[in-house]
């Protein structure tokens, strides 16, 4: 059964908070409205390119150090993951810690959470997969399974964490401290400052999937919400902010625009961008800093051999 909290998701808050963002000083759309069916699929399509590493080297980091995270996590726990999207990495962790008491992956976008729950289920069809369509920045529900668990393991992988200003991102660090609950525990993918080059590279890849993944937000928007963004006049920007740590994303007209969208009408310059993310990258420092000021102690950290990227378990201090 899919909790299926679709009310959690309220289309006239969502256009409420589009408008207000366009209305800023920059223009800015959440990253969130990335993700409808299409969105998460050219997501997919991202996590496949060469240039963008953070997949590819996540997924290598969980697969030398599952030994050591099953012995941390021990038995009967239940796997709470925040923006599970195709869960792919979480297979690495439903293949090895055979005693949970239940899966509760949770995203936005519903069609991959359902396809992904109904795979999990008969690929694992001893494991109670609860899934939740929720937004994670706002108050949600999650189920209780049916087996009582022992401790909550929060997953958040992919460096999602990345895509909220420092002050959201503690703000999130602190509802998964919440949820993980007494004894719980966070096991996170958090990618690493490196060289700009290469950073600007996955973000900007030959077969313009990112491109594609950048401008799919406002066909969304158009869709969902009923603005009138013509997307021919918007190109994909992404530049690495060294200040501040980032890679940023937008898109760009290439003329004057005027959007309708709910009861506004916003003008966009020519040469303007609106602003679609925000992707941080950290040092162990950082973050754990970050970490420490939500509650969390890490306790351990695992980094590829080139130092791209870090899965780390973090404890409830
Ligand atoms: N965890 C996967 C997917 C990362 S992509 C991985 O590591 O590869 C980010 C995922 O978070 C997408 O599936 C997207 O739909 C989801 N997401 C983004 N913002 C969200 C929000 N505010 N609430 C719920 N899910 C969100
Ligand atoms: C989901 N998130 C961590 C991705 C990232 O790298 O910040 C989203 C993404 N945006 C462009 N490419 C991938």
């Amino acid at each position: 059964m899919l909790h299926q909290l679709k009310y959690q998701i309220e289309n006239e808050d969502e256009l409420d908070e589009i408008v207000a963002g366009l209305l800023k000083p920059e223009k800015t759309i959440s990253p969130k409205y990335f993700y409808d069916e299409r969105g998460s699929r050219l997501f997919e399509k991202i996590t496949a390119l060469p240039e963008y590493y953070p997949t590819e080297t996540e997924l290598g980091i969980m697969r030398d150090s599952i030994d050591e995270i099953v012995a941390l996590v021990g038995e009967q726990a239940s796997l709470i993951e925040f923006g599970s999207g195709s869960s792919l990495k979480t297979r690495i962790l439903l293949e090895h810690l055979d005693k949970l008491a239940a899966y509760v992956p949770v995203d936005i976008s519903e069609e991959q959470l359902l396809a992904s729950a109904t795979e999990l289920r008969a690929d694992f069809p001893n494991l109670e997969v609860l899934p939740v369509l929720a937004d994670f920045t706002r108050p949600f529900d999650l189920p209780s399974p049916t087996v009582m668990p022992l401790k909550n393991l929060v997953y958040f992988p992919g460096s999602t964490i990345g895509n909220f200003t420092n002050e959201a991102a503690l703000s999130l660090l602190q509802v998964m401290h919440q949820e993980a609950g007494a004894g719980g525990a966070l096991l996170i993918g958090v990618d690493l400052q490196k060289d700009p080059k290469i950073i600007e590279r996955a973000y900007n890849d030959s077969a313009g999937v990112t491109a594609e993944f950048n401008l799919n937000m406002l066909r969304h928007i158009n869709r969902e919400y009923g603005a009138d963004f013509d997307l021919k006049h918007y190109s994909h920007s992404a530049e690495y902010n060294e200040d501040e740590g980032r890679i940023e994303l937008r898109l760009i007209a290439d003329t004057k625009q005027l959007i309708n969208i709910g009861n506004e009408r916003i003008h966009i310059g020519k040469n303007e961008g609106i602003l679609t993310e925000y992707s941080h990258k950290y040092t162990l420092e950082s973050f754990a800093e970050m970490a420490g000021k939500a509650g969390f102690e890490v306790k351990r950290v695992w980094v590829d051999q080139e130092r791209l990227f870090s899965v780390q378990y973090l404890e409830r201090s």
